[in-house]
C-alpha cells in the first residue's frame, strides 16, 4: 500500500466509525474514543478546539431545516453553502459529502430546477446521507460512491463545487484540484471550507498541531492553496481565514473560478510541492 492509499484507508476507517456512531446512538462523534482511539474526527489535538468544527458553524435556520442526524453528523470547518452563494437552477457537487448536510442545504437553495450531488468514499457515510435525504424528502439530490481524486461525474457536469473540510484529508491534492476543474462548466466556481495553515508553518509544524485524519496535518498553507488552484487553471483564487482551528492554522473560505475559456493542465512542479 502506498502513502496515499494508507492515508485514504485510515480516513475511511475514522469516518466510517463516525457515521456508525451517529446511526447507532443518535449522537455525534467528534471526541476522543471515536472508533480508533487517537482523537476525534476533525479536531486539533494540541488545543482541542472542537468549537472550530461541526454543526455550530451553521446558522440556526439552516440547522432547523435539516434532519437531526444530518446536523449531528456535521464534521466540517465552515459553511460552504453560504460561501458559494447558490442560485435556483444551479447544479452543485459536494466533495466528501459525509452525512449530507451541505448537499441537503444546497438542494434547498438551488430548488427543484437545480440538483445537488455528493461524492464520498465511505459506505457508512453514504448510507447515512441517503437516509438523511429520505427523511428530508429531498428529491433533487444524489450521493455517489467514489473518491474526490477521481470524481464519478463527466466533464462540465456542475456549475459549483463545494467541499467542507475534506481537501486537507487527501494524499493527492493536485488530483483533487484537477478534478474540481474538470467537472465544472466554463465559468463555474469553487466555494469551499477547509483548514489552511499560515505560510510560515512547515509540514512538520502542522503535524505537531494535529493528525492527518483529524484535518490538521494535511492542511495546505494559503500560498500552497493559491498556487495549486492557479496551476489547475483556476482564476480569481482567494483564501480567507475565518476562525482559528489550531495555533497558526485556520478554518478558511476558499474561492476560485474556472475561466470561460479553459485549457490549463496542472504543472508538474506544483504537483510535487502539494504532495
Ligand atoms: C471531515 S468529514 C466532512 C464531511 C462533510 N463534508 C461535513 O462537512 O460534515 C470528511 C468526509 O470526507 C470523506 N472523504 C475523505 N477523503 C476522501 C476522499 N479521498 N474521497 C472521497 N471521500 C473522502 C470521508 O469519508 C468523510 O465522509
Amino acid at each position: 500500500m502506498n502513502g496515499t492509499d494508507d492515508l485514504r484507508e485510515r480516513v475511511r476507517v475514522r469516518y466510517a466509525a463516525a457515521a456508525t456512531q451517529v446511526r447507532a446512538t443518535g449522537a455525534g462523534c467528534c471526541g476522543a474514543g471515536c472508533g480508533t482511539g487517537d482523537g476525534g474526527c476533525c479536531t486539533a489535538e494540541v488545543t482541542g478546539t472542537e468549537e472550530s468544527f461541526g454543526a455550530r458553524l451553521y446558522g440556526e435556520r439552516d440547522r432547523a431545516a435539516l434532519p437531526e442526524s444530518a446536523v449531528l453528523a456535521s464534521l466540517g470547518c465552515g459553511n460552504p453553502v453560504a460561501v458559494a452563494d447558490l442560485h435556483p437552477g444551479e447544479r452543485v457537487l459536494d466533495l466528501g459529502s459525509g452525512g449530507g448536510i451541505d448537499v441537503l442545504l444546497s438542494a434547498r437553495r438551488v430548488g427543484p430546477e437545480g440538483f445537488a450531488y455528493g461524492v464520498d468514499m465511505t459506505e457508512e457515510m453514504l448510507g447515512l446521507a441517503r437516509a438523511n435525504a429520505a427523511e428530508a424528502g429531498a428529491t433533487n439530490v444524489e450521493f455517489l460512491a467514489g473518491t474526490i481524486e477521481d470524481v464519478p461525474l463527466p466533464d462540465g457536469a456542475v456549475d459549483v463545487v463545494i467541499s467542507n473540510c475534506v481537501v486537507n484529508l487527501s494524499g493527492d491534492k493536485p488530483a483533487v484540484l484537477a478534478e474540481m476543474f474538470r467537472v465544472l462548466v466554463p465559468g463555474g466556481r469553487v466555494g469551499i471550507s477547509d483548514v489552511v495553515a499560515e505560510d510560515h508553518l512547515t509540514p512538520a509544524q502542522r503535524a505537531e498541531r494535529g493528525s492527518d485524519v483529524g484535518c490538521i496535518a494535511g492542511a495546505l498553507s494559503r500560498a500552497e492553496y493559491l498556487d495549486g488552484l492557479r496551476a489547475a487553471g483556476f482564476v480569481d483564487a482567494e483564501v480567507t481565514f475565518t476562525h482559528e482551528a489550531a495555533p497558526q492554522m485556520h478554518g478558511a473560505i476558499v474561492r476560485a473560478r474556472k475561466p470561460l475559456t479553459a485549457d490549463s493542465p496542472i504543472e508538474d512542479s506544483t504537483k510535487e510541492q502539494l504532495r
